[in-house]
């Protein structure tokens, strides 16, 4: 059975860790949307790698890995993740597979990010400046060049030269040189070949052979393009429905779905956050959580669990389970909240608002639970967390609507409880061995 696994926060939830543990149960990872404004983080034995656009999977001797073709993909980024695993030990050759109808992010679109940036101001959406909202905005407006088409010469040249003469136009002072850009996209052109592949006849052909399939969510379903707190959003559709456009498979390919949550929510980039905390608490969690952006080293914003925004995108996602990360972040705290509801002027919402203005005025309600004190760090074993982490996570999936079938622990791989009769019982087939 194929699984997906995607981010039910504003992103940044443990997915990378999360990815490389289950990856061993399965034969192939495959990224469906997004580009390098993530970043993936996973320890094994102490060395952190952090994946922007390759799948959190590849550390896994053997494994085949997939960006779809709802990414974008910056080729030199990509080349440099591949040069940074080989230094690491880790080779992609013949593993990594790149969609050939997936679209570049090119020099000109990182300045429109900026340029868009500044032009908004006060109402900038706090993006990762990787040039991902322009290069999806010429995918949508069918002027953007993917990556299949560096191997037609001719069609490149055009193409590279009304694209980049068109942003000339529009940055003030840009004299960028198409012929250099086009001379570049030849030399990136044969070094990608190799990987270049019809990436949805190859996930049909490996699951007629009976290989299962590991979807890998970027970013969080609050930042989906359609369902997130939009315009404070990225610009591909995180959620479930991605899967689908993202990578060429049907509805039915994908199984079960298994959203990511940290024991708490936090935020990098602007856009309402209910339960921000900026006080003392905030600035708690985020020395504890180290909660600074893999991509860009922002800090970013934390507040307590929001199950409101939980429960969105479980239906959203049509999550099965949750794998609840972080829970070590909260050892030591007196006691902890859980938003359970929003107030928003006399009326008590248990849905998330739909109409981003009301969300923004909305407060939340808190329901308050005991903390612990012996630490939940590097528990292995569901009966050994203290008996208040216990009712904590308890509690999160009675509002969240969902149960937690895997509970971290650490940053390290196998800081991580498996709750095996959680995971036998939503996600049939679903059987782990580690
Ligand atoms: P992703 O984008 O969803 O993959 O998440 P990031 O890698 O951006 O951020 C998650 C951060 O939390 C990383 O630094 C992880 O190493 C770390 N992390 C993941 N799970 C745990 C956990 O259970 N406890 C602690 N303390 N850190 C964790
Ligand atoms: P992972 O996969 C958290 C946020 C940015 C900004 C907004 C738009 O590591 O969870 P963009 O550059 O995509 O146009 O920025 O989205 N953002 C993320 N926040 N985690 C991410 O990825 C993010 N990718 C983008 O901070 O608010
Ligand atoms: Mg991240």
């Amino acid at each position: 059975m194929n699984l997906a696994v995607l981010g039910a926060q504003w992103g940044d939830e443990g997915k990378g860790k999360i990815v490389d543990l289950l990856t061993p149960r399965f034969d192939i990872v495959a990224r469906y949307q997004g580009g390098h404004n993530a970043g993936h983080t996973v320890y094994v034995n102490g060395t952190k790698f952090v994946l922007r656009l390759i799948p959190s999977g590849i550390l896994h001797a053997g494994i085949v890995c997939v960006i779809g073709n709802g990414l974008v993909v910056d080729p030199q980024a990509l080349f440099a993740e591949v040069d940074e695993l080989a230094r690491g030990g880790i080779d992609v050759t013949s593993r990594l597979f790149v969609s050939d109808k997936a679209h570049l992010i090119l020099p000109y679109h990182r300045d429109l990010d900026l340029l868009s940036e500044a032009r908004r101001g006060e109402r900038k959406i706090g993006t990762t400046s990787r040039g991902i909202g322009p290069a999806y905005e010429d995918k949508i407006g069918r002027r953007g060049i993917r990556v299949g088409d560096l191997a037609d010469r001719k069609a490149l040249e055009q193409n590279v030269r009304d694209n980049v003469l068109a942003r000339n136009r529009l940055v003030h002072d840009s004299t960028m040189n198409w012929q250099s850009v086009l001379d570049q996209l030849v030399l990136i052109g044969q070094r990608l070949q190799p990987m270049v592949r019809d990436v949805s006849l190859m996930l049909a052909e490996a699951q007629r052979a009976g290989k299962t399939i590991l979807f890998e969510g970027a970013q969080g379903t609050l930042l989906d393009i359609d369902h997130g707190t939009y315009p404070y959003v990225t610009s591909s559709n995180a959620s479930i429905g991605g899967v689908c456009t993202g990578l060429g498979v049907g509805p039915r390919a994908i199984g079960a779905v298994m959203g990511v949550v940290k024991a708490y929510t936090t935020r990098v980039g602007e856009g309402p956050l209910p339960t921000e905390l900026t006080g003392d608490m905030g600035n708690r969690l985020r020395d504890s959580g180290n909660e600074y952006g893999a991509v860009t080293g922002r800090p970013r914003r934390c507040g307590w669990y929001d199950a409101v925004a939980v429960r969105y995108g479980v239906r959203i996602n049509g999550l099965d389970a949750l794998a609840l990360t972080k829970l070590d972040v909260l050892d030591g705290l007196e006691h902890i909240e859980i938003c359970t509801a929003y107030r928003c002027g006399s009326k008590t919402l248990t849905e998330f608002p739909s109409d981003i203005t009301q969300l923004a005025a909305c407060q939340p309600v808190y329901e308050r639970i005991p903390g612990w004190s012996t630490p939940t760090k590097g528990v292995r074993r569901f009966a050994e967390l203290p008996e208040n982490a216990r009712r904590y996570i308890a509690r999160l999936e009675q509002v969240s609507g969902v149960p937690a079938a895997l509970v971290s622990t650490g940053s390290e791989r196998d800081d991580t409880i498996l709750r095996e009769d959680v995971l036998a019982s939503k996600i049939a087939d679903f059987r782990l061995k580690i």
